[in-house]
């Protein structure tokens, strides 16, 4: 499923004096079978903007904040808002919004703190039940939440009947990962998956992920601060700013704007980072900012500019 996004505004609080303007004219396109990454600085909009994706932030109720403003006189009329994802019409409230929640996961920031159930198998079945046209045996439950938590690297029958309380931090974010595969969406959307985990957990997160697209979910939409995540992982990514987005670019061009990033006020990957430190002394890396990429890049260099003057001729 293709994600469209064209003239999207998004108004917090609207005619208060709490308005908060969170996305402004964002038009976007996201293609099916993308990694596709969301960056931007604290406050830019990204969240909200995800949240548009599976109808959370609901344009149907909202309608008017959608529907252009009618132009003052001689003004030309503002383009319409389009929201879709594959054949689903965000912008019509016919939209069957059960089936879209199906289809597009939506895992929140700590989606831990989201667990509730009294044990795993009850919390990873709740979203199949919620979202299900019709209801399901115990055993189409356990079988399905059975492969969702395999999927995510965890054991069925040793962890079903547990508490998901007793779980450790890096295990309660999978099962609540879990909870939302358990459809089996097609697009799925985490809000910063690896916030707050430890390097490793990070790593064993991102492999998940790239795990999840290549055998249940074909798109990938990940919103992250982290440039090294972005650089390593997604096929492209968004830049956010101020409820606007600045430029959509795959990685290896992305990360050649490091100064305008860091106008952005956003980092860059560490291999960027070496990069310019390397162009500095003159010695110019063309790489996709991957580790492995540049490493290669940096070994070529160096056999193609034997070391002058002593050591070998
Ligand atoms: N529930 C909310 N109520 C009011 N304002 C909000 C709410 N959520 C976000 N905002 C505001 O909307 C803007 C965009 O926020 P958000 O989408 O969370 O950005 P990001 O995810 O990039 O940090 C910010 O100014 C933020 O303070
Ligand atoms: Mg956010």
């Amino acid at each position: 499923m293709r994600i469209v996004a064209e003239h999207l505004s998004y108004t917090y609080n609207a005619k208060s004096p709490f308005e908060t303007a969170a996305l402004k004219d964002v038009s976007l396109t996201i293609e099916e079978g993308e990694f596709f990454g969301i960056i931007g600085h604290t406050g830019s909009g990204k969240s909200t903007f995800v949240q548009h994706l599976n109808g959370l932030l609901r344009l149907p109720s909202s309608m008017k904040k959608y529907r252009p403003k009618k132009p003052k006189k001689g003004q030309a009329p503002l383009p319409a808002t389009v929201l879709k994802v594959g054949d689903f019409d965000l912008t019509d409230k016919k939209t069957n919004f059960r089936a879209l929640r199906r289809s597009v996961g939506m895992v929140f920031q700590y989606p831990e703190y989201q667990l509730f159930a009294e044990t795993v198998r009850d919390d990873v079945a709740f979203g199949l039940k919620n979202f299900s046209e019709e209801k399901l045996t115990d055993e189409e439950l356990d079988s399905a939440v059975r492969a969702a938590l395999e999927v995510v690297g965890l054991d069925f029958d040793e962890l079903k009947d547990k508490s998901p309380f007793e779980l450790s931090g890096g295990q309660k974010r999978r099962v609540a990962i879990a909870g939302v595969i358990v459809t089996r969406p097609e697009v799925l959307v985490l809000d910063e998956p690896a916030a707050g985990l430890d390097p490793l957990g990070k790593r064993e997160i991102m492999e998940l992920l790239h795990r999840l697209h290549r055998e249940w979910c074909k798109t990938v939409v990940i919103v992250s601060h982290d440039m090294d995540e972005i650089s390593e992982n997604c096929t492209r990514a968004a830049v956010f700013a101020d409820g606007r987005v600045e430029c959509v670019l795959p990685p290896r061009e992305l990360f050649r704007h490091a100064q305008r990033l860091t106008e952005l006020g956003l980092d860059v990957p560490l291999t960027a980072k070496l990069c310019a430190l390397l162009q500095e002394r003159g010695i110019e890396i063309d790489c996709d900012f991957t580790v492995q990429d540049f490493c290669a890049k940096v070994l070529d260099y160096a056999r193609s500019h034997p070391k002058q003057g002593g050591g070998r001729a």
